[in-house]
């Protein structure tokens, strides 16, 4: 007999192995999220009371990966309001709540085990205090500074050193110099197993008078990073499953997964 969960996931896999191939729709997607961006349709989206700055779909997928790598540390370059930085510490608690389930013990919600680490070159005061108010402040940790020096680097590094499955996401700046700059800083802390999320990947597939107060465009993207930053590291690949499926999402080709 079939296994009626198997068969689901086959036919999930099936489905979203046919949207590459469907112009029209990936047509209507491109004109959709073009007008997303002029709308700034992105910002309306809260999480637990913090706004991010993200399409619900990238939301959803975050978790799917989250919940199947289960880091005990995700590093996110790029926090403004902090949004993002609460979606990981709710998942991280999530997890540190299954953990104990399992386990039949009880949690310290003051010293959490799994963490998440954000980087931004301007913490705002007004954002800072949001988040110091927050239930979750516990499992959040912070370093004010630009993500692509030696300096902040040598921090980030020291910080992981002592967690055991590390997620990366970059959404700071997005330019191509930036990104290849955090890809190369930041990738050797994922994982095996584990994910390097690159947002705004996006910004290839748009005319360039999508981002005109912007420095970034089609050519100097996440995504042009990315490309380079794929050929010369064969350890890590797109995660076509995650990534072909959301359409509507600010990081196509951006869900890089590390081998092993
Ligand atoms: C797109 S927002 C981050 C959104 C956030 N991850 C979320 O989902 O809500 C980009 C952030 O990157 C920060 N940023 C820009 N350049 C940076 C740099 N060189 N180093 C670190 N952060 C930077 C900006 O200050 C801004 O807060």
């Amino acid at each position: 007999m079939t296994d009626p969960i198997r068969a689901f996931r086959d036919e999930q896999r099936a489905s979203i192995a046919t949207y590459g191939e469907q112009t029209a729709w990936q047509g209507l997607t491109r004109e959709w999220v073009t007008e997303a961006f002029a709308q700034r349709y992105m910002y309306n989206f809260d999480w637990l009371g913090r706004p991010l700055i993200q399409f619900p779909a990238d939301i959803v997928a975050f978790q799917e990966v989250v919940w199947a790598v289960k880091p005990d540390l995700i590093i996110e370059t790029g926090i403004a309001h902090g949004g993002s930085l609460v979606l990981s510490a709710s998942l991280l608690a999530m997890l540190d709540y299954a953990d104990a389930v399992e386990a039949g013990t009880t949690l310290d919600p003051a010293n959490p085990r799994r963490k998440v680490l954000g980087i931004d070159i301007d913490i705002r005061d007004h954002n800072r205090d949001e988040l110091d108010r927050h239930p979750l402040r516990a499992r959040i940790d912070m370093l004010q500074g630009s993500s692509v020096t030696d300096e902040m680097a040598a921090q980030v590094r020291e910080h992981a050193a002592g967690f055991q499955r590390v997620l990366v996401s970059l959404d700071s700046n997005h330019t191509h110099e930036h990104v290849a700059r955090e890809l190369e800083l930041y990738s050797p802390l994922v994982s095996p197993g584990s994910y390097c999320l690159v947002f705004d990947t996006i910004v290839e597939d748009m005319d360039a008078e999508v981002f005109p107060d912007r420095p970034w465009a089609p050519g100097n993207s996440p995504r042009s990073a990315v490309r380079e930053f794929l050929a010369a590291n064969p350890d890590f690949e797109v995660d076509e499953q995650v990534s072909d499926k959301l359409l509507i999402s600010a990081a196509p080709g951006g869900w890089l997964r590390r081998k092993g």
